[in-house]
Protein backbone atom coordinates (compact mmCIF):
# COMPACT_ATOMS: atom_id res chain seq x y z
CA UNK A 1 0.00 0.00 0.00
CA UNK A 2 1.37 3.53 -0.46
CA UNK A 3 3.14 4.87 2.25
CA UNK A 4 0.38 7.82 3.36
CA UNK A 5 -2.16 5.93 3.69
CA UNK A 6 -3.53 5.43 7.14
CA UNK A 7 -6.32 3.36 8.43
CA UNK A 8 -7.90 4.02 11.38
CA UNK A 9 -11.06 3.02 13.64
CA UNK A 10 -14.16 5.02 12.63
CA UNK A 11 -17.67 5.52 14.84
CA UNK A 12 -20.65 6.81 14.87
CA UNK A 13 -19.38 10.67 14.44
CA UNK A 14 -17.85 9.61 10.80
CA UNK A 15 -21.18 8.27 9.37
CA UNK A 16 -20.95 11.62 6.87
CA UNK A 17 -17.49 10.35 5.66
CA UNK A 18 -18.47 6.61 5.38
CA UNK A 19 -21.69 7.33 3.29
CA UNK A 20 -19.82 9.57 1.02
CA UNK A 21 -17.25 6.91 0.08
CA UNK A 22 -20.28 4.78 -0.16
CA UNK A 23 -22.04 6.24 -2.02
CA UNK A 24 -19.44 7.73 -4.71
CA UNK A 25 -17.85 4.49 -4.56
CA UNK A 26 -21.29 2.74 -5.70
CA UNK A 27 -22.68 5.01 -8.08
CA UNK A 28 -19.45 4.34 -10.27
CA UNK A 29 -18.57 0.35 -9.33
CA UNK A 30 -22.28 -0.74 -9.55
CA UNK A 31 -23.34 0.91 -12.87
CA UNK A 32 -24.97 -1.41 -14.73
CA UNK A 33 -25.09 -4.01 -12.53
CA UNK A 34 -28.68 -2.79 -11.56
CA UNK A 35 -32.16 -2.53 -13.56
CA UNK A 36 -31.86 1.29 -15.43
CA UNK A 37 -35.12 1.16 -13.31
CA UNK A 38 -33.67 1.08 -10.09
CA UNK A 39 -32.48 4.27 -8.14
CA UNK A 40 -28.93 4.56 -7.05
CA UNK A 41 -28.96 4.94 -3.44
CA UNK A 42 -28.80 8.48 -1.88
CA UNK A 43 -25.83 10.00 0.27
CA UNK A 44 -28.73 10.09 3.05
CA UNK A 45 -29.57 6.81 2.84
CA UNK A 46 -26.34 5.35 2.85
CA UNK A 47 -25.69 7.84 5.90
CA UNK A 48 -28.93 5.85 7.80
CA UNK A 49 -27.52 2.20 6.72
CA UNK A 50 -24.65 2.89 8.73
CA UNK A 51 -26.21 4.86 11.79
CA UNK A 52 -28.35 1.07 11.41
CA UNK A 53 -25.09 -0.51 11.09
CA UNK A 54 -23.06 1.17 14.08
CA UNK A 55 -26.51 0.14 16.57
CA UNK A 56 -25.15 -3.58 16.06
CA UNK A 57 -22.40 -3.75 18.90
CA UNK A 58 -20.55 -6.10 17.41
CA UNK A 59 -20.04 -4.17 14.41
CA UNK A 60 -16.37 -2.13 13.92
CA UNK A 61 -15.71 0.16 10.75
CA UNK A 62 -12.66 1.58 9.93
CA UNK A 63 -11.53 4.34 7.51
CA UNK A 64 -8.75 4.64 5.15
CA UNK A 65 -7.29 8.12 5.48
CA UNK A 66 -5.33 9.85 2.27
CA UNK A 67 -4.34 13.34 1.44
CA UNK A 68 -6.21 14.81 3.97
CA UNK A 69 -9.67 12.94 2.93
CA UNK A 70 -11.67 9.87 3.25
CA UNK A 71 -10.79 6.94 0.23
CA UNK A 72 -11.93 4.16 1.71
CA UNK A 73 -14.28 2.14 4.35
CA UNK A 74 -14.47 -1.32 5.77
CA UNK A 75 -16.77 -2.92 8.20
CA UNK A 76 -17.14 -6.14 10.27
CA UNK A 77 -19.50 -7.98 11.82
CA UNK A 78 -21.03 -11.03 13.71
CA UNK A 79 -23.24 -12.71 10.49
CA UNK A 80 -26.99 -11.95 11.49
CA UNK A 81 -27.61 -15.58 10.12
CA UNK A 82 -24.59 -17.48 11.80
CA UNK A 83 -23.60 -15.39 14.44
CA UNK A 84 -20.55 -17.61 15.17
CA UNK A 85 -19.36 -16.37 11.87
CA UNK A 86 -17.74 -12.99 11.45
CA UNK A 87 -19.11 -10.44 8.50
CA UNK A 88 -16.70 -8.52 6.45
CA UNK A 89 -18.74 -5.30 4.48
CA UNK A 90 -18.75 -2.21 3.01
CA UNK A 91 -15.34 -2.60 1.67
CA UNK A 92 -15.23 0.76 -0.57
CA UNK A 93 -12.96 2.76 -2.05
CA UNK A 94 -12.76 5.69 -3.98
CA UNK A 95 -12.39 4.78 -7.76
CA UNK A 96 -9.99 6.88 -8.65
CA UNK A 97 -7.90 5.82 -5.50
CA UNK A 98 -8.33 2.00 -7.04
CA UNK A 99 -5.14 0.00 -7.64
CA UNK A 100 -2.91 1.68 -4.74
CA UNK A 101 -3.12 -1.42 -2.50
CA UNK A 102 -6.11 0.80 -0.46
CA UNK A 103 -8.67 -2.14 -0.57
CA UNK A 104 -6.17 -4.87 0.21
CA UNK A 105 -5.12 -2.79 3.22
CA UNK A 106 -8.70 -2.37 4.33
CA UNK A 107 -9.26 -6.27 3.98
CA UNK A 108 -6.29 -6.49 6.23
CA UNK A 109 -7.37 -4.58 8.74
CA UNK A 110 -11.07 -6.23 8.29
CA UNK A 111 -9.43 -9.51 8.95
CA UNK A 112 -7.59 -7.83 11.82
CA UNK A 113 -10.35 -7.37 13.80
CA UNK A 114 -12.44 -10.25 13.07
CA UNK A 115 -9.93 -12.10 14.53
CA UNK A 116 -9.51 -10.29 17.77
CA UNK A 117 -13.19 -10.74 17.99
CA UNK A 118 -12.78 -14.60 18.21
CA UNK A 119 -13.74 -15.48 15.34
CA UNK A 120 -12.89 -18.33 12.80
CA UNK A 121 -14.39 -17.91 9.92
CA UNK A 122 -15.94 -15.01 8.33
CA UNK A 123 -18.26 -14.57 4.89
CA UNK A 124 -18.34 -11.69 2.84
CA UNK A 125 -21.48 -11.29 0.01
CA UNK A 126 -20.10 -9.81 -3.35
CA UNK A 127 -22.88 -8.70 -6.16
CA UNK A 128 -22.20 -12.04 -8.69
CA UNK A 129 -21.85 -9.73 -11.72
CA UNK A 130 -19.19 -7.46 -9.78
CA UNK A 131 -15.99 -9.15 -11.55
CA UNK A 132 -13.19 -6.68 -10.49
CA UNK A 133 -14.26 -7.45 -6.39
CA UNK A 134 -14.66 -11.54 -7.24
CA UNK A 135 -10.91 -11.31 -8.33
CA UNK A 136 -9.79 -9.02 -5.74
CA UNK A 137 -11.22 -11.36 -3.12
CA UNK A 138 -10.02 -14.39 -4.86
CA UNK A 139 -6.25 -13.22 -4.98
CA UNK A 140 -6.90 -12.46 -0.86
CA UNK A 141 -7.50 -16.19 0.10
CA UNK A 142 -11.55 -15.98 -0.19
CA UNK A 143 -13.19 -19.17 -1.28
CA UNK A 144 -16.33 -18.96 -3.13
CA UNK A 145 -19.22 -21.05 -1.10
CA UNK A 146 -20.88 -23.11 -3.78
CA UNK A 147 -24.81 -22.86 -3.61
CA UNK A 148 -25.01 -19.62 -1.57
CA UNK A 149 -26.67 -17.67 -3.75
CA UNK A 150 -29.14 -13.97 -2.13
CA UNK A 151 -31.47 -12.46 -4.84
CA UNK A 152 -31.48 -8.77 -4.10
CA UNK A 153 -35.24 -8.29 -2.75
CA UNK A 154 -37.71 -7.09 -4.97
CA UNK A 155 -34.59 -7.16 -7.80
CA UNK A 156 -33.17 -9.17 -10.15
CA UNK A 157 -29.76 -8.89 -9.07
CA UNK A 158 -27.22 -11.99 -7.32
CA UNK A 159 -25.15 -12.27 -4.98
CA UNK A 160 -22.63 -14.96 -3.71
CA UNK A 161 -21.08 -15.64 -0.91
CA UNK A 162 -17.15 -16.16 -0.14
CA UNK A 163 -15.47 -17.10 2.82
CA UNK A 164 -11.85 -17.01 4.62
CA UNK A 165 -10.85 -18.82 7.48
CA UNK A 166 -9.45 -15.83 9.90
CA UNK A 167 -8.17 -17.72 12.87
CA UNK A 168 -4.94 -16.82 13.74
CA UNK A 169 -3.46 -19.99 13.82
CA UNK A 170 -2.83 -20.66 17.96
CA UNK A 171 -6.36 -20.30 18.78
CA UNK A 172 -8.30 -23.79 17.24
CA UNK A 173 -9.83 -25.23 20.12
CA UNK A 174 -8.36 -28.81 20.89
CA UNK A 175 -5.33 -27.43 18.99
CA UNK A 176 -2.28 -28.35 21.64
CA UNK A 177 0.79 -25.35 20.99
CA UNK A 178 4.05 -27.38 20.94
CA UNK A 179 6.16 -26.83 24.21
CA UNK A 180 9.86 -25.60 23.99
C1 LIG B 1 -12.80 -4.05 -4.89
C2 LIG B 1 -12.07 -2.82 -4.37
C3 LIG B 1 -12.38 -2.63 -2.89
C4 LIG B 1 -10.57 -3.01 -4.56
O1 LIG B 1 -9.92 -1.86 -4.03
P1 LIG B 1 -8.49 -1.38 -4.57
O2 LIG B 1 -8.02 -0.34 -3.62
O3 LIG B 1 -8.54 -1.06 -6.00
O4 LIG B 1 -7.67 -2.74 -4.35
P2 LIG B 1 -6.10 -2.92 -4.44
O5 LIG B 1 -5.46 -1.70 -4.99
O6 LIG B 1 -5.64 -3.41 -3.12
O7 LIG B 1 -6.00 -4.09 -5.46
C5 LIG B 1 -6.50 -3.90 -6.76
C6 LIG B 1 -5.37 -3.89 -7.78
O8 LIG B 1 -4.27 -3.06 -7.44
C7 LIG B 1 -3.05 -3.83 -7.43
N1 LIG B 1 -2.20 -3.29 -6.38
C8 LIG B 1 -2.14 -3.68 -5.10
N2 LIG B 1 -1.23 -2.97 -4.42
C9 LIG B 1 -0.71 -2.09 -5.30
C10 LIG B 1 0.27 -1.08 -5.19
N3 LIG B 1 0.92 -0.82 -4.04
N4 LIG B 1 0.54 -0.36 -6.29
C11 LIG B 1 -0.10 -0.61 -7.45
N5 LIG B 1 -1.01 -1.57 -7.61
C12 LIG B 1 -1.32 -2.30 -6.54
C13 LIG B 1 -3.52 -5.21 -7.15
O9 LIG B 1 -2.60 -6.20 -7.58
C14 LIG B 1 -4.75 -5.22 -7.99
O10 LIG B 1 -4.37 -5.27 -9.33
P3 LIG B 1 -5.30 -5.84 -10.48
O11 LIG B 1 -6.63 -5.17 -10.37
O12 LIG B 1 -4.57 -5.49 -11.72
O13 LIG B 1 -5.40 -7.31 -10.25
C15 LIG B 1 -12.47 -1.56 -5.18
O14 LIG B 1 -12.32 -1.82 -6.55
C16 LIG B 1 -13.88 -1.07 -4.89
O15 LIG B 1 -14.11 -0.27 -3.99
N6 LIG B 1 -14.85 -1.54 -5.72
C17 LIG B 1 -16.24 -1.08 -5.60
C18 LIG B 1 -16.89 -1.54 -4.34
C19 LIG B 1 -16.87 -3.02 -4.24
O16 LIG B 1 -17.12 -3.71 -5.20
N7 LIG B 1 -16.60 -3.51 -3.03
C20 LIG B 1 -16.72 -4.89 -2.70
C21 LIG B 1 -18.07 -5.06 -2.12
S1 LIG B 1 -18.36 -6.72 -1.62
Amino acid sequence: VIASVRIRAADLNDVDHLAAVHHATVITAYAGMFPADCPPPTPDALRREWESDFSDPTLKAFVAEYDGGTVGTVAIRSDPEHPVLGELRRLHVLPRHWGKGIGAALEGAGVTALQKAGYMEAGIWVLEQNARARTFYERLGWCLVPGEILTLPGLDVLEVRYRKSVHGGTDRPGEVMPTQ
